[in-house]
């Protein structure tokens, strides 16, 4: 039998009381984090979401209530009443409550617990499997209670900023039409429309435009995004964004004042950080030149150097076919790293770059004894080492790493690899924030796959007015008014200024491969509304849950999701996705065939 709080009221949390409240009678509740039975004494580690508490049971004090002590267990829900009291000279400075303990003279055991699957600690060693099947019970702990806990506060300074700026929350449908952000869609299907499948949105992106179009002015909202694409480290199905829109505005800078006023508030108010100075632009052409990447990491250097021109007409026919089918050949100079790194790890290096499509990883080291040992210098001239050298800035104690390829096997190569390198010879200071805007993206690119041109950010992004006339000649060259916001070499957030002329959206999507009848099929009624009078338009959108993992530090998503999926986007906990009752299919008409058939 367990009790019931029968009017019991809580006085203050576990983790509030100090030694000033030595002497004062209070209530707490929480679960049992740990217990020691010392035969006339009994001790309790008592924790609610602000901390932990120690609480005594004293048999000589109240032996009934010592009694009913000795039944606890781990993970119990108990409520005590009783007095704080100094722990004289067994004060825990490693605890902000442990100058007192509670002196229990009532208690109230609230709820029994079983054994659970795995001890609750701070610093438990369980995989993390185990963790999100029990993710109630991983949820218990400080780490990511606080996490959590710094979500909301982000969350709230969100809200204020923008309301405070004249933007208003609006809520926007989760079942609508297939939105073309670029990843596969999650489908519901319908009921009462056998046949006919709603899409859950993978943002809001066509209602904030339509909101604009209904005059609206400045929308924004804490927006649920369903995509289905592949998972990595920084990506889940379901995520949330900062989404906002603002009419009137037809310049860049316009909505990227608005989200880095957002960003510094944020900074502020969570980690009391101020940033005064103005964050930088890059135009994407640069950030690809000097870093491989559209979303630079610029706390190390580490920097991609072109050395096309100097081996375009060397011994090593790899560098000079690269460069002679149109690619490049680009370095980078890992400064310090010759004395750090094994063979063996430089080796590991060449398979690392494998997965982002380069076919090998050259290499120099200049060794302390003024040695070079390289897989591709005795290829070269004493010309073109020198002026490799030179370019590269080498040194004695520094290696290069070579990529030669296609542009892009290059840049995703190398950019990769310098990240790589920075943070596994811990290379920089991780504690430092980088931020900047990345700017000047081109509107189009080629996909080979497709066999078309596809938007780089999404179909409703404007290009710049000087670059119009290029649509027609040459739409590769075309740069967009769109912008990331970069925080970390992560991409914190995206938009851009919106085509607000119908006539513009439609050659565009004629420029996309879109017929007339796909446009009207799939994007009828959007551009339809341009037809009755659109404001111009702008906007962006963060990732909340990147965001809030670059406030608290973490690289794992999943510790900012209350609860996340995993790699094959199922949920541990509840089994979702699952099997459904053969009623809902026939309700659906839906017939289930076996993949492999
Ligand atoms: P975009 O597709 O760039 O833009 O998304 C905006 C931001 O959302 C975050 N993000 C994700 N976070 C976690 N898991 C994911 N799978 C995931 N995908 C994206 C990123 C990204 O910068 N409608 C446009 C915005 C606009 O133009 O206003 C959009 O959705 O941090
Ligand atoms: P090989 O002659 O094929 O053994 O290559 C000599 C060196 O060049 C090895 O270190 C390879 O890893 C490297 N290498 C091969 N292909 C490339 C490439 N596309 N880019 C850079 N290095 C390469």
């Amino acid at each position: 039998m367990v009790d019931f709080l029968n009017g019991a009221k809580r006085s203050c949390k576990c983790g509030e009381l100090r030694g000033s409240d030595i002497g004062k009678s209070v209530t707490v509740m929480g679960f049992v984090a740990k217990y020691r039975n010392l035969g006339n004494l009994l001790f309790i580690d008592l924790r609610d979401i602000s901390g932990i508490v120690q609480v005594a049971f004293d048999d000589q004090v109240d032996k009934a209530v010592f009694e009913k002590a000795t039944s606890i267990r781990n993970e119990f829900v108990i409520a005590v009443t009783g007095l704080v009291r100094s722990r004289g000279s067994n004060i825990n400075k490693n605890m902000p409550t442990g100058e007192v303990e509670i002196l229990a003279s009532e208690l109230k055991i609230l709820s029994e617990a079983e054994v659970t699957p795995f001890v609750i600690t701070e610093d438990m060693k369980v995989g993390e499997q185990l963790r999100l099947k029990y993710r109630y019970l991983d949820l218990r702990r400080n780490y990511l209670q606080s996490i959590l806990i710094m979500r909301d506060k982000i969350t709230r300074v969100v809200r204020n900023y923008l309301s405070d700026n004249g933007f208003l929350e609006i809520e926007t449908p989760f079942l609508g039409k297939s939105t073309p952000e670029g990843a596969r869609d999650y489908l519901v299907p319908s009921r009462l429309h056998n046949g006919e499948f709603y899409a859950l949105p993978q943002s809001p992106q066509l209602y904030k435009q339509l909101l604009m179009i209904a005059g609206m002015d400045r929308y924004y909202q804490i927006a649920k995004c369903f995509r289905d694409e592949d998972l990595r480290a920084n990506r889940q199905p379901e995520f949330s964004q900062i989404d906002m829109e603002m009419s009137y505005v037809e310049d860049n800078e316009q909505v990227m004042e608005v989200a880095e006023g957002l960003i510094k508030k944020v900074f502020k108010e969570c980690l009391d950080m101020d940033i005064t100075e103005k964050f930088r632009r890059i135009p994407y052409a640069e950030a690809m030149e000097k870093w491989g990447s559209d979303k630079p990491d610029t706390r190390f250097d580490l920097q991609l150097k072109n050395l096309s021109d100097i081996v375009k007409d060397c011994e090593f026919s790899v560098f000079v076919n690269a460069v002679a089918n149109g690619g490049s050949v680009r370095a980078i100079n890992g400064k310090g790293l010759c004395n750090k790194m094994t063979r063996k790890e430089v080796d590991a290096c060449a398979e690392f770059v494998k997965s982002y499509g380069a076919k090998g990883l050259a290499y120099a080291m200049f060794r302390e004894d003024g040695n070079v040992t390289s897989s591709v210098f005795k290829f070269l001239s004493e010309e073109q080492k020198s002026a490799i050298i030179e370019r590269t800035n080498a040194e004695v104690g520094d290696i290069l790493f070579f990529v030669a390829d296609t542009d892009k096997v290059v840049f995703d190569s190398l950019g990769a690899l310098r990240c790589h390198l920075a943070d596994k010879y811990e290379l920089y200071d991780k504690s430092k924030y980088d931020f900047l805007w990345v700017v000047d993206f081109p509107l189009l690119e080629y996909s080979e796959e497709e066999n078309r041109y596809v938007a780089v950010h999404h179909p409703f992004t404007s290009a710049i007015v000087e670059d119009i006339p290029l649509l027609d000649s040459e739409p590769l060259k075309v740069r967009s008014n769109a912008y990331d916001m970069v925080i970390n070499g992560q991409e914190a957030g995206g938009g851009s200024i919106r085509i607000h002329d119908w006539h513009m959206q439609e050659k565009i999507f004629s420029l996309l491969g879109f017929s007339q009848h796909d446009i009207e099929e799939r994007f009828g009624f959007f551009v339809d509304a341009f037809k009755y009078g659109a404001p111009p338009h702008g906007g962006l959108a963060f990732g909340l849950d990147r965001l809030v993992m670059l406030v608290t530090g973490t690289d794992n998503i999943k510790d900012v999701i209350a609860f996340p999926k995993v790699q094959n986007a199922s949920c541990l906990m509840t089994g979702a996705p699952a099997k459904v009752e053969d009623k809902q299919l026939k309700d659906l008409a839906i017939t289930v065939e076996s993949k492999d058939e």
